[in-house]
């Protein structure tokens, strides 16, 4: 996707994320609308979820889009893992490339995950979003993927 155009589909998707969980309180609606809104507005996201931190070291998949994810993942394990461990955003242009990489689909080739964290920055999900697509994730995403988990920490935590 053209950078223009992959910037001006998160600007678009980004108030309407807003406005729908703004005020709202139960944690699987507001991911489940994001989730929903993510996969619908952005052509390259072919699976979209969240793994949920649901014991320590610990990854239990949450509302998602796309084919069925991996149940359980260890913090020891997978890109989420990784995100999780580093508390921070990985990108991988090339997941085949990647001993750590976790294969839910054969089909996908690209993946991003973006941590979200509470007020007291303790990991709660990670963000998982993959493509059919080769290297389809860069800065935008990153910068645009942070900001919306930003923005559910602040719904839901503070
Ligand atoms: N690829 C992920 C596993 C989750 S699925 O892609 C839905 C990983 O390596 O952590």
């Amino acid at each position: 996707m053209r950078v223009e155009d992959k910037s001006a589909a998160y600007r678009q998707v980004l108030p309407r994320i807003n406005a729908l969980i703004e005020g709202e309180a139960d944690v699987i609606a507001v991911m489940s609308t994001v989730i929903c809104e993510l996969h619908q507005a952005m052509p390259y996201f072919d699976w979209t979820g969240f793994y949920r931190v649901t014991a320590p070291e610990m990854l239990t998949v949450g509302p998602y889009q796309g084919g069925h994810g991996c149940l359980h993942i260890p913090f020891a394990q997978g890109i989420c893992g990784r995100s999780a461990r580093l508390k921070s955003t990985v990108i991988t242009d090339d997941v085949n490339s990647q001993s750590d990489h976790i294969a839910c689909a054969t089909s996908t080739l690209s993946e991003i995950v973006v941590p979200l964290l509470d007020q007291h920055d303790n990991l709660v999900a990670v963000l998982d979003v993959d493509s059919d697509s080769p290297a389809a994730f860069d800065d935008i995403d990153k910068h645009y993927l942070e900001k919306i988990c930003q923005t559910i920490s602040q719904t839901l935590y503070s």
